[in-house]
């Protein structure tokens, strides 16, 4: 009977970014589930773990990700960060610089949606890997074809319960996603995770501002849209408690950008 075990010599008949990224696994993916049909390894198949909100139903419809670049994503972020905050293009710079990365490092963009983050990580880890994973197939479509860098591998996977073993990470990012995705806690457990000691993150998501807690205003707005308010405090807590140093923040209108860092060894 054949081995059930995607061995690392068969990963060469793989793209070999895709091939670089199961070497990253925890487990050894078997080879029937390796299904790369679409361009990206779909981990999932009729799996969906996004939740039953409009907004995250809208994030794995088929049409949202054909306009979510240029009319969504600027139209949502601007809501969001109010109209002095950062634009586009500034965002992406911000990303780069929070996360400071060297040609051969290796990258995960969680919840990459269309990979308009990953494509810009694909320029700056030119010599090494960017993953992407994301559990919406239509944005994935949209990513794998709209990225041309050899250096860049698509998952469809869950991004609270990624398949990488600890510390595999340089930097990992996870922009305009935290706040729709179901269980945020765990997947930031997860991002702290694998990033390797001396990685960064950078994070994008939704801060409460004004009279009200989190906790008042974020189930009405989360029943009506699927998206959830942090607390002002609450993830810079979380990732201050997972142990990450140089960890700062930015708060522009309901947004805030995270960053921090993963002590080296001792
Ligand atoms: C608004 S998009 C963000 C895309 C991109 N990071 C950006 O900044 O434009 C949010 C993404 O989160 C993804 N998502 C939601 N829940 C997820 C989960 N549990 N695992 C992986 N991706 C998830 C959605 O499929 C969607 O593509």
């Amino acid at each position: 009977m054949a081995d059930p075990v995607l061995a690392p010599e068969e990963h060469r008949d793989l793209a070999p970014a895709i091939a670089q990224a199961l070497d990253l696994f925890s487990t050894p993916l078997p080879i029937e589930a390796a299904n790369v049909r679409r361009g990206y390894l779909d981990l999932l198949g009729e799996e969906d773990p996004t939740g039953t909100h409009f907004g995250q139903r809208l994030m794995v419809s088929r049409a949202l990700p054909l306009i979510y670049q240029r009319f969504w994503r600027p139209f949502g972020v601007r809501l969001l960060m109010g109209f002095t905050g950062p634009g586009t293009e500034e965002e992406h710079r911000m990303a780069l610089s929070m996360l400071s990365i060297d040609p051969a490092d290796r990258v995960l963009d969680v919840a990459c949606g269309p990979g308009n983050f990953s494509r810009d990580f694909a320029h700056a880890a030119s010599e090494g890997l960017v993953v992407g994973i994301d559990a919406s197939a239509s944005m994935l479509d949209v990513a794998v074809r709209e990225t041309k860098s050899d250096n860049v591998a698509y998952i469809r996977g869950d991004a609270s319960a990624l398949p990488f073993r600890d510390s595999s990470f340089d930097a990992v990012c996870c922009f305009a996603a935290l706040y729709l995705i179901e269980e945020p806690m765990r997947a930031l457990a997860e991002v702290v995770r694998v990033l390797a000691p001396g990685g960064r993150v950078a994070l994008l998501t939704s801060c409460s501002r004004g009279p009200l807690p989190a906790s008042v205003t974020s189930p009405a707005v989360r029943r009506l849209s699927g998206v959830r308010i942090f607390d002002r405090d609450e993830l810079k807590r979380a990732l201050l408690d997972d142990g990450l140093v140089e960890v700062d923040q930015q708060v522009t209108g309901l947004a805030q950008f995270l960053s921090g860092r993963k002590p080296e060894v001792a």
